[in-house]
C-alpha cells in the first residue's frame, strides 16, 4: 500500500465511513480489544484511531491517544470526542504509525484495529507498536488474515492483485508481522462473520 493512495482512499471513505466499513469491519473486534485494556486503568494509545470509531468502548479512567495518518478521518474523530464528551479520549495526532513521534515504553495498552493490512509496512508498524509499548504492557492486533487453505484462501488470492484499488490486502499472513516482533503472543480469537477476522493479544515480556 502506498502513503498517497491510503490519503486519497480516506479522504474519500471519512464522511461515510461509520455507515460503511465502520458497520461491516466487525464490531466484536473492536470491544473485545479495548475489553483487553478495560482490565486495569492505563494509558492507552489507539494506533489507525480514524473516524474514533472504538473510543467510546475504553474505560474512562484510562488516558487515551489516538494517531492516523489521514486529516479526514482525524477531523471527524475530533468531533466525535467533542460530541460525546469524551474526556478520556486526551490526544489525537496526525502520525505515520511507522515513525510515531512517542518515546519508548510511553504506553500500558496498543491497539491497531483494521489497520495492519492497510499500512504501508506492517511489520514496521508492529515494530514502533513494541517499541511504544511499556514492559509488561499489552498490544491488542484486530485485521483481517489470509486463510491457510480452502475456500476463503482462493478467493484472497484472486483479490490480491487488486489490492490497490481495495486498499487493504487481502492476502496477508498473520507471520509477516509476527515473525518480526518480539512480543508473546497471548491469545489468538477468530471473530465474525465467519471467522473472517482475528484479534491477537500479544505481550511485552517485562
Ligand atoms: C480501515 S481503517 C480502521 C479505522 C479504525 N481503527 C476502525 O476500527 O474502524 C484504517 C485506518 O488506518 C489509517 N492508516 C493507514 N496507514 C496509516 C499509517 N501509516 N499511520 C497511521 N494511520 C494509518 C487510515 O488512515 C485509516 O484511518
Amino acid at each position: 500500500m502506498q502513503l498517497e493512495h491510503i490519503l486519497k482512499s480516506y479522504a474519500r471513505y471519512a464522511p461515510v465511513y461509520d455507515q460503511t466499513f465502520g458497520w461491516m469491519l466487525s464490531y466484536r473486534g473492536r470491544t473485545m480489544a479495548a475489553g483487553v485494556t478495560n482490565q486495569r486503568p492505563g494509558k492507552v494509545l489507539e494506533v489507525g484511531v480514524g473516524t474514533g470509531i472504538s473510543l467510546r468502548y475504553y474505560r474512562r479512567e484510562h488516558q487515551v491517544h489516538g494517531i492516523d495518518i489521514s486529516p479526514d478521518m482525524l477531523a471527524i474523530a475530533h468531533r466525535r470526542v467533542h460530541k460525546a464528551r469524551l474526556s478520556h479520549v486526551s490526544k489525537l495526532s496526525l502520525m505515520d504509525a511507522r515513525d510515531m513521534e512517542y518515546e519508548d515504553e510511553s504506553f500500558d495498552f496498543v491497539v491497531a484495529a483494521y489497520v495492519m493490512s492497510v499500512v504501508p509496512e506492517p511489520a514496521k508498524v508492529l515494530r514502533e507498536i513494541e517499541r511504544v509499548c511499556k514492559p509488561g504492557g499489552d498490544v491488542v492486533i484486530v485485521n483481517h488474515f489470509a486463510a491457510e487453505r480452502g475456500f476463503r484462501r482462493n478467493v484472497e488470492k484472486m483479490l490480491a492483485p487488486l489490492s490497490h484499488k481495495l486498499g487493504w490486502r487481502p492476502d496477508m499472513p498473520v507471520e509477516e508481522i509476527l515473525s518480526n516482533t518480539h512480543l508473546r503472543e497471548v491469545k489468538r480469537h477468530q471473530l465474525p462473520p465467519l471467522g473472517m477476522f482475528t484479534m491477537l493479544h500479544l505481550k511485552k515480556e517485562r
